[in-house]
């Protein structure tokens, strides 16, 4: 089987992350995220192209969208070295979405669905191992390691206040992305608010059946 090129989409804290881990490892293909990027590039200088933010990282921690051309460059290039992949956090607005069209096709599309009460729940409760950038959930998810607990931190933009605006933003903008893509039949739901296990059986399913 040629390695599938996976584009996964929902809401912030629908589990993207968490179902892309599973589906890089299992499908063997590379696992291309926009919002690591910029974490890791948060104070990456774009005074040039945005009026009132100097970095990703202020952007970020306000939970609005950064730059088109900032993310379109670096889709652009991890897709020039990937075969397969997943593709995770891109496109965000329909603007995004036509310019990924000029960069490659896509074999499956697929959406995580997750009520807004859950999405709240999920998101502020998250924690990240800043060493392995494994994720966890204080109560879902809980390390079993005492050492891995102590270092968990929480990501700047999970507090309550700037994801309520992140989820403002995912309406206005992400949204009609996913719309764009149910027009043309392309779209396949997956619900995401079973456990990680059931919805990595059901993200495996429309994934073998796709390709
Ligand atoms: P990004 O990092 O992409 O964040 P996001 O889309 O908001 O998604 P999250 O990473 O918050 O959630 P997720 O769906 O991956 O859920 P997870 O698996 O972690 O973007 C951050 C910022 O970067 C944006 O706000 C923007 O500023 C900027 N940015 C990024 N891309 C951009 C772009 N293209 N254009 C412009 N700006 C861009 O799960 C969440 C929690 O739930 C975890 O604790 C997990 O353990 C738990 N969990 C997961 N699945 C389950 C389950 N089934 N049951 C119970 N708990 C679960």
């Amino acid at each position: 089987m040629a390695q599938p090129r996976i584009l996964i989409l929902g809401a912030p804290g629908a589990g993207k992350g968490t179902q892309s881990a599973r589906m890089a490892e299992h499908f063997d293909v590379e696992h291309i995220t926009t919002g690591d990027a910029l974490r890791a590039n948060k104070e990456m200088d774009i005074s040039d192209v945005h009026d009132e933010y100097d970095t990703p990282g202020e952007i970020m921690e306000a939970g609005e969208l950064v730059p088109d051309e900032v993310v379109n460059a670096i889709v652009e290039e991890a897709l020039s070295s990937a075969d397969g992949f997943v593709l995770d956090g891109y496109p965000r607005n329909r603007a995004q979405a036509e310019e990924l069209e000029g960069m490659t096709d896509l074999d499956v599309v697929l959406t995580l669905e997750v009520s807004e009460e859950e999405l709240i729940h999920r998101l502020t409760g998250r924690r990240m191992d800043p060493e392995t950038g494994d994720i966890y959930h204080l109560e879902y998810n809980p390390p079993e390691d005492e050492t891995v607990e102590e270092r968990l931190i929480q990501r700047d933009d999970d507090t309550e206040e700037t994801v309520t605006e992140r989820l403002r933003v995912y309406h206005e903008n992400t949204a009609p992305v996913i719309d764009l893509y149910d027009e043309r039949g392309v779209l396949e739901r997956v619900d995401g608010e079973q456990s990680p296990e059931d919805v990595w059986a059901d993200v495996q399913a429309v994934i073998e059946d796709a390709v």
